[in-house]
C-alpha cells in the first residue's frame, strides 16, 4: 500500500477508535485518567471492553469515579497483592482522623461488628492468629474428603428438576451446593442454608458502589438477625460440643488464648458469606461461558485433569470478584507512582485475568490452554482460604450437570447483576 494511503487508513482507524470511545462506549480514557460508572448497565454488563482498552494503552490509571489509582495488569495486581507495604486494613497503623476515614455510623453497628474480626479486615499478628485456627479445616487434604458428598448433593439437586426440562439454574443448583456445604462444615443444619443465603445477600449489598442509607439499614438488620442466630448456635455448642468447625473455633487455644465470642461470630459469618457468594457467581458465569463458547461440553470434563483445567479457565475467563482495594501502610511509591500512608489503590482481578501480556488470546475461552493460572482467588496473606473447597464444588457440580443434561442450552440471554465488584448473573434460565 502506498505510504499516503496507509497513513490515511491508520488515521481513520485511530479516528474510529477515539470516536467509538467518546460517543458510545460507557467509559472514557484520557492520559492516565479513566472514567466508567460502575452502576451503568452498559459498563457492568461488559466490563471487558473497558479492560481491553486499558490493556492496550493505560493498564495503570486513576479511575475518576473511585478517585484512586487502579491496576489492571496481571504482573502489577499479582505483585501488589503480595506487597507488605499495602494492607486491607489501615486502622492498626493510623487513626481515622489521620487518614480521613469517617467515624463508625450508628445505623450500621451490627454490620460493623460482623466485619470487626473478619479475616479480611485484619492484618498480622491478629490475622495470623485467626487464620491459623481455621486454616486446617480448609486445606486440600481435608476438603478432598467432602468430594463424594458434593457430587451426591449435585446429583440429588439435578434429580429434583431433571423432569421439568428447564430451570433457573442459580436458584435450583448453583446457590444450594456451596451454601449447604459450608453450613454443614461449620455445623449448622442444611435446612438453614437458604436463610443464611438471604442474610448474606442483604449484607453483601454493602459492597456496591454508591450504597444508599436504605441498603445500609437493611444490611444492618440482616446482620442483627444473623448474629442472633449464630450466638444461639454457639450457646448450643457450649452446652453440647460436636465434631464441627463451630465447636473447634470455640474450644481451640491459639497462643495460649481462646477466641472471644465476637471473634467466633465474625469468623462464622465471614465463612458462611464468603463460602457461597463467589462460588455461586463462578458456577453461573461458567455455565454461561461454556454454553456460549460453542465447545462440546462433554470434551471439557473428560478425566480429572481436564475437569480441573476447565474450572481454572472458567475462573480466569469470567471471574466473580473484580475489584479489591488495599491501603498504603506507609508513604511509599510503586513504579513511579507516589503514594501517601492511607491512600487507597484498586486491584482489578477480573482485568488482570484478561491481560494479553500474560495470556495468549486472553479474550478467548479456552479450557485447553496451559497458561491458565489466574488471580481470581487473590494472592499473598489474604489468599482465599476456601479456594481448594470452591474448586472441588465447581468441578463436581459442573461435571455432573453437563453429564446428566447433555442437551443443556440457554433459554434466554443471561444478564449480570448491578454489583460490579461481584460479577455474577441476575438469573440463569436454561433448558434441555
Ligand atoms: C470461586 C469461589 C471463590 C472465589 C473466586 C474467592 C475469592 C477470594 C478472594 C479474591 C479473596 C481475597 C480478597 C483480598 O485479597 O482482598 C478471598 C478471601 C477469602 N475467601 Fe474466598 N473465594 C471463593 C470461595 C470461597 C469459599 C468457598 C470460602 C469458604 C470458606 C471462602 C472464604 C474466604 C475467606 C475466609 C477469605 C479471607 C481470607 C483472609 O483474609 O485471610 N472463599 N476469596
Amino acid at each position: 500500500m502506498p505510504p499516503a494511503r496507509r497513513i490515511k487508513r491508520d488515521f481513520q482507524s485511530h479516528f474510529t477508535r477515539v470516536s467509538r470511545l467518546s460517543q458510545s462506549a460507557p467509559f472514557s480514557i484520557a492520559g492516565h485518567n479513566a472514567s466508567a460508572n460502575p452502576r451503568d448497565p452498559a459498563f457492568y454488563q461488559q466490563p471487558y471492553a473497558f479492560y481491553a482498552e486499558l490493556h492496550a494503552g493505560t493498564p495503570t490509571f486513576v479511575w475518576d469515579d473511585y478517585g484512586h489509582w487502579c491496576f489492571s495488569g496481571f504482573r502489577e495486581v499479582n505483585a501488589l497483592l503480595r506487597d507488605k507495604r499495602f494492607g486491607r486494613q489501615i486502622l492498626h497503623v493510623a487513626t481515622r482522623e489521620e487518614v480521613g476515614l469517617p467515624e463508625p455510623r450508628e445505623h450500621t453497628v451490627a454490620f460493623d461488628l460482623t466485619e470487626k474480626y473478619s479475616l479480611l479486615n485484619l492484618e498480622p499478628p491478629s490475622h495470623t492468629r485467626l487464620r491459623t485456627l481455621v486454616n486446617r479445616a480448609f486445606v486440600s487434604r481435608n476438603v478432598e474428603q467432602l468430594r463424594p458428598r458434593i457430587a451426591r448433593l449435585a446429583n440429588e439437586l439435578i434429580d429434583g428438576f431433571e423432569a421439568d426440562g428447564e430451570t433457573e439454574l442459580l436458584k435450583s443448583f448453583a446457590v444450594p451446593i456451596p451454601a449447604i456445604v459450608i453450613a454443614e462444615m461449620i455445623g449448622l443444619p442444611a435446612e438453614m442454608a437458604m436463610q443464611l443465603v438471604e442474610w448474606s445477600n442483604r449484607m453483601v449489598a454493602m459492597y456496591m458502589f454508591g450504597v444508599t442509607p436504605e441498603t445500609e439499614i437493611d444490611a444492618n438488620q440482616a446482620s442483627i438477625e444473623f448474629i442472633d442466630y449464630v450466638r444461639s448456635m454457639i450457646a448450643e455448642r457450649r452446652r453440647q460440643p460436636k465434631e464441627d468447625l463451630l465447636t473447634h473455633m470455640l474450644t481451640s487455644v491459639v497462643d495460649g488464648e481462646k477466641l472471644s465470642e465476637d471473634e467466633v461470630v465474625s469468623t462464622t459469618i465471614l465463612l458462611l458469606n464468603a463460602g457461597h457468594e463467589a462460588t455461586v457467581h463462578t458456577a453461573g458465569n461458567a455455565v454461561k461461558a461454556i454454553l456460549e463458547s460453542g465447545l462440546d461440553p462433554a470434551s471439557l470434563f473428560v478425566g480429572d485433569k481436564q475437569t480441573e483445567a476447565t474450572v481454572e479457565e472458567c475462573l480466569r475467563f469470567d471471574a466473580p470478584l473484580h475489584l479489591f482495594t488495599r491501603y498504603a501502610l506507609q508513604d511509599t511509591e510503586y513504579e513511579g507512582i507516589p503514594l501517601k500512608k492511607g491512600d487507597v489503590i484498586g486491584l482489578m482481578l477480573g482485568a488482570a485475568n484478561r491481560d494479553p501480556r500474560r495470556f495468549a488470546n486472553a479474550g478467548t475461552f479456552d479450557p485447553f490452554r496451559t497458561d491458565g493460572q489466574n488471580v481470581s482467588f487473590g494472592a499473598g496473606i489474604h489468599f482465599c482460604i476456601g479456594a481448594p473447597l470452591a474448586k472441588i464444588e465447581l468441578q463436581e457440580s459442573l461435571k455432573a450437570l453437563f453429564a446428566r443434561l447433555p442437551g443443556l442450552h440457554l433459554a434466554e440471554p443471561p444478564v449480570y447483576k448491578n454489583v460490579f465488584h461481584f460479577h455474577g448473573l441476575e438469573r440463569l434460565r436454561v433448558a434441555w
